[in-house]
């Protein structure tokens, strides 16, 4: 079966089976390496990746029921939330192996979408989904606050 994707706005076929999950597709046939393999049972967040801007767990998603267009970490330099998010995970010191990174700041920036100015106890709730293994938590936080708060200066 012949699956026609939108990934960061640039069209993607795979011929395959189409139960094969959407992070697959994305890291073997679309070189996106942002979204990552953690738990591969939707319940550490690593692979997190939007689709038409809702999130979604790319590791439990059949590539074959994505409708729509998919944006990943990749095109942060083309995305003005994203993009704040990267300066302020940097300046906050807010990254150790990174290997959660990714899924942590598509999520935050479905929050900030959604959400201009969140509160501490806001962020914490979105990110309850995802786990970090290097208890980076507090850095997160503060980088996500700088985030919304330079965004809506
Ligand atoms: Fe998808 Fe853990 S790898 S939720
Ligand atoms: Fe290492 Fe989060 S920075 S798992």
């Amino acid at each position: 079966m012949t699956i026609e994707l939108i990934v960061n706005d640039k069209p993607l076929k795979f011929d395959g089976d189409p139960s094969t999950p959407l992070l697959y597709v994305l890291r073997n046939d679309a070189q996106i390496n942002s979204a990552k393999y953690g738990c591969g049972a939707g319940q550490c967040g690593a692979c997190a990746v939007l689709v038409n801007n809702r999130v979604v767990l790319s590791c439990i998603t059949p590539a074959s029921s994505v409708k729509g267009k998919i944006k990943t970490l990749e095109s942060y330099e083309q995305d003005k939330v994203l993009g704040a998010l990267n300066k302020a995970f940097i300046h906050e010191q807010a990254v150790q192996c990174g290997y959660c990174i990714s899924g942590i700041m598509i999520r935050a920036k479905s929050l900030l979408d959604s959400n201009k100015r969140p509160s501490d106890q806001q962020i914490k709730e979105a990110l309850d989904g995802h786990l970090c293994r290097c208890g980076t938590h507090n850095r997160i936080v503060k980088a996500i606050r700088r985030a919304s708060e330079g965004l809506s200066a």
